[in-house]
């Protein structure tokens, strides 16, 4: 395989410094508002402790996990995907019912200096392998009416819009789908 000069793999336990630091540059990115459902603000004031949790959890793989991409020159993160996973029965987020053990996708970033080069789609395979492993059948996540870039991202990725969806403080997001 050639070098394309990313390396894409799961955090680790310990890196809540760098998770953090990538989503303050993604919630300080212009689309954000269209993008996260977290404010910048919100995020500066949590402490310590909430990103060492939330990355030990998404680290240990059971229920969830977080892919990143890290430029081979320099080792800076540029890139991250989370990944859900979500049982039948359970509520989601738009007030449905979970009809089947499926993951969904959120906090999808790609730093501007790296879009366009495939690294979007290296963290989704990568994420969706975790999610096959747990047996999940389906992979879905939300996308705002207003971030037609994002949209056409997941398009070629395989994502089609399921005609769902539900209103945000932001405006309305729609669910696209694929599946594993
Ligand atoms: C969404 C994101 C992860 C996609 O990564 P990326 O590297 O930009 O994606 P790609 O370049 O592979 O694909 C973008 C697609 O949008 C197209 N595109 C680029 N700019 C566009 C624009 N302003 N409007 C519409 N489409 C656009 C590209 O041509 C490409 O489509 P194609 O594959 O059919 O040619 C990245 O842009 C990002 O981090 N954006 C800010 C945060 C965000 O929106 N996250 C998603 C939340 S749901």
């Amino acid at each position: 395989m050639t070098d394309d000069g990313y390396v894409v793999r799961r955090v680790g336990a310990d890196e809540w410094p760098q998770a953090r630091a990538l989503r303050l540059e993604a919630l300080a990115d212009p689309a954000a508002p269209v993008a996260f459902l977290e404010t910048l603000e919100r995020a500066s004031a949590r402490p310590g402790d909430f990103w060492r949790l939330r990355t030990r959890h998404a680290a240990q793989g059971e229920e969830a996990v977080q892919v990143v991409a890290v430029a081979r020159d320099g080792g800076r993160w540029v890139g991250t995907v989370t990944c859900l996973l979500e049982e039948p029965g359970s509520g989601d987020v738009a007030g449905d019912a979970v009809e089947r053990r499926q993951v969904h996708l959120v906090a999808v970033y790609v730093s501007p200096e790296h879009r366009g080069r495939g690294v979007l789609g290296r963290l989704v395979d990568e994420a969706l392998a975790w999610a096959r492993w747990r047996g999940a059948g389906r992979a879905r996540l939300f996308v705002h009416v207003d971030n037609p870039r994002a949209q056409a991202a997941y398009r070629r990725l395989g994502f089609v819009l399921t005609g769902r969806g539900f209103t945000s403080d932001a405006g309305e997001e729609l669910e696209m789908s694929r599946a594993l």
